[in-house]
């Protein structure tokens, strides 16, 4: 089944907002493979968001990630790339829609609270990065209960 990174960024930590988001994912019927409280070195950070290194807001965005634990995690459910980035709400807080968890807990996009992958491709890149050793392998005895295959 399909899986994606998720990471509750350092204000979502500090702000103790762990539980409610890990709630969120857990209650719609996605399983958590992989989890780690970590804090990020400024190289990690930069290869993790490599990406937008030519950004204007790229050096920001790693001291933000790397200002405090970060709370990193694979999530696996059916299109669960898609629907947890809808769980967390556009990128930018005013955008997303309440009852989203940047809708919810955000109001600047340089403090949105959690990241998620964009992509399948990409999530398989990042879990990659984060969880080397790979993701748990256990399966849930509810599968049945929410899935229908
Ligand atoms: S962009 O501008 O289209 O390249 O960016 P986008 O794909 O929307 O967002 C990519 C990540 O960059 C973060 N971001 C920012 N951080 C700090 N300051 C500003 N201005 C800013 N704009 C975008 C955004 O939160 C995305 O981070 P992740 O962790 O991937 O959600």
């Amino acid at each position: 089944m399909e899986q994606t990174f998720i990471m509750i960024k350092p204000d979502g930590v500090q702000r103790g907002l762990i539980g409610d988001i890990i709630s969120r994912f857990e209650k719609k019927g996605f399983y958590l493979k992989g989890m780690k409280f970590m804090n990020v070195e400024r190289s990690f950070a930069q290869k993790h968001y490599a990406d937008l290194s030519a950004q204007p807001f790229f050096a920001k965005l790693v001291e933000y990630i790397i200002s405090g634990p970060v709370v990193a995690m694979v999530w696996e459910g059916k299109d669960v790339v898609l629907t947890g980035r809808r769980i967390i709400g556009a990128t930018r807080p005013w955008e997303a829609a309440p009852g989203t968890i940047r809708g919810d807990y955000a109001v600047e996009v340089s403090r949105n609270v959690i990241h998620g992958s964009d992509s399948v491709e990409n999530g398989k890149k990042e879990i990659g990065l984060w969880f080397p050793d790979g993701p748990s392998e256990w399966k849930s005895n509810l599968h049945p209960w929410i899935y229908e295959v």
